[in-house]
């Protein structure tokens, strides 16, 4: 009798793929996919072909998979997938951030009310270990924040502006090399990092917030200005998914950052992704490694599958025992520039510290309430370029 483990798996793509390796090269596991559920019918595979089906049912009524495995890039469908796998009582393994970053409340009471395991380490920075980390080795620690480069596209392209390319030569250089897709703008308009901040919110702080309500932000705008402006007080441009926690309340968004040569993200350069969490008791940790690619995503989806066989699940501690509520109303110190010195005076500051006014490029350095900047689409905004300072966030600028 054949007692292996039996997976059904969705999708054969960069993650499915190395997924597949990386399970046949662990035969401690005794697991088999038994069987992978593909979209095109016509696509040449490097497997053999009664591997593969066109049909979830496949997988969904097959009474001999416990465990469903999904790596499609379809974020509707595999919303489908993952709620029916788990309704059935079938264990998940997902690494579709846009998917799960939208649906996460649900999906969490689903597989409580089916008391099965739904697990999504890859859908957050790769192969960086960071919500199995939050969820257990900060179990009863407190996390007062984290600043995450949690999208290689954008810390690529923001190494090269860096290093004197324009934002488009930067861009297209991480297209040429696969680290950016044709169509860049879940990654450049910083809605990636924003799927990964939800889910990290929910790991570090307990509270799932909408994405609606969390700000993003990206790096579409940035001029070789900006990068000397930087330069100058030696300072980096990196593109946070950052949250924070004050008193009873918790903020987070994406945004870029001006980082300093103390902050520990300073040196993470090209497609590399790091995290870097404050606590109360452990203080500063830093996890560093890569966030996209064939192996490392995979690597994530075999911890996760290997952590089911040991009947693991998330606990969600920190839903059960802190009580924080997500807020706008927050004080921030930003570097807000435009071409045009006008366009700046449409966005009331409380304190200024500093104007620069020239030709085609004037700036205003100085503290505002988030909610003046929050309903304001810089991504569509070719006038403004805005960058967050490390500062201390307050909820009142009275302390
Ligand atoms: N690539 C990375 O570095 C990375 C990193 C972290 C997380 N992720 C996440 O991992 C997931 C997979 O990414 P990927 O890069 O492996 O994508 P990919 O290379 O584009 O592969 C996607 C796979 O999904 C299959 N597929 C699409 N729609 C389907 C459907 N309705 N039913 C069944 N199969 C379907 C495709 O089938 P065909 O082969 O027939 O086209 C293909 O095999 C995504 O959610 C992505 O966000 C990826």
């Amino acid at each position: 009798m054949d007692t292996k483990i039996n997976i059904g798996m969705f999708g054969y793509g960069s993650v499915g793929q190395g997924f597949y390796k990386a399970l046949k090269s662990s035969p401690q596991l005794d697991a088999q996919i038994k069987n992978i559920v593909v979209k095109s019918k016509h696509k040449k595979r490097d497997i053999a072909e009664e591997h593969f089906s066109f049909h979830a049912e496949d997988i969904l009524e097959n009474s001999d998979i416990k465990i469903v495995v999904e790596l499609i890039d379809d974020a509707n469908a595999a919303y489908k997938i993952v709620k029916t796998a788990l309704r059935s009582g079938k264990h998940v393994v997902s690494a579709n951030k846009k998917m799960i970053a939208h649906h996460l409340e649900e999906l969490i009471t689903i597989s409580r009310q089916n008391n099965t395991s739904f697990l999504y380490e890859a859908s957050v920075c790769a192969s960086i270990p960071i919500i199995r980390n939050l969820e257990d080795y900060f179990k009863s620690d407190k996390i007062k924040g984290f600043q995450g480069i949690c999208n290689g596209t954008t810390n690529y392209v923001l190494s090269r502006t860096g290093q004197g390319l324009s934002y488009k030569e930067a861009l297209q250089e991480a297209q040429k090399l696969g680290f950016a897709e044709s169509d860049p703008t879940l990654d450049v308009d910083g809605f990636d990092a924003k799927f990964k901040l939800g889910i990290l919110i929910k790991h570090a702080f307990g509270i799932y917030v909408t994405l609606d309500k969390i700000f993003n932000c990206g790096i579409r705008h940035i001029r070789s200005e900006h990068v000397e402006f930087a330069k100058q007080f030696n300072y980096k441009f990196k593109l946070f998914s950052f949250a924070q926690h004050i008193e009873d309340k918790v903020i987070g968004f994406v945004a870029p950052f001006l980082v300093d040569q103390q902050h520990p993200n300073f040196n993470v350069e090209n497609e590399f992704n790091a995290i870097n969490i404050d606590s109360k008791f452990a203080h500063q940790q830093f996890f560093y490694g890569k966030g996209a690619g064939s192996e490392p995503t995979a690597s994530a989806v075999l911890s996760d599958f290997s952590a089911l066989l040991n009947q693991y699940k998330y606990s969600y501690t920190k839903t059960q025992i802190q009580n924080f509520s997500f807020t706008t109303n927050f004080y921030l110190k930003i570097y807000l520039a435009s071409p045009n010195f006008k366009t700046l005076n449409q966005i009331p500051f409380q304190k200024t510290e500093q104007i620069h006014q020239s030709k085609n490029y004037s700036y205003k350095i100085g503290w505002l309430n988030f909610e003046s900047i929050a309903g304001i689409d810089f991504n569509k905004n070719l006038d403004l370029f805005f960058a967050v300072y490390q500062e201390p966030f307050k909820l009142s600028l009275e302390d």
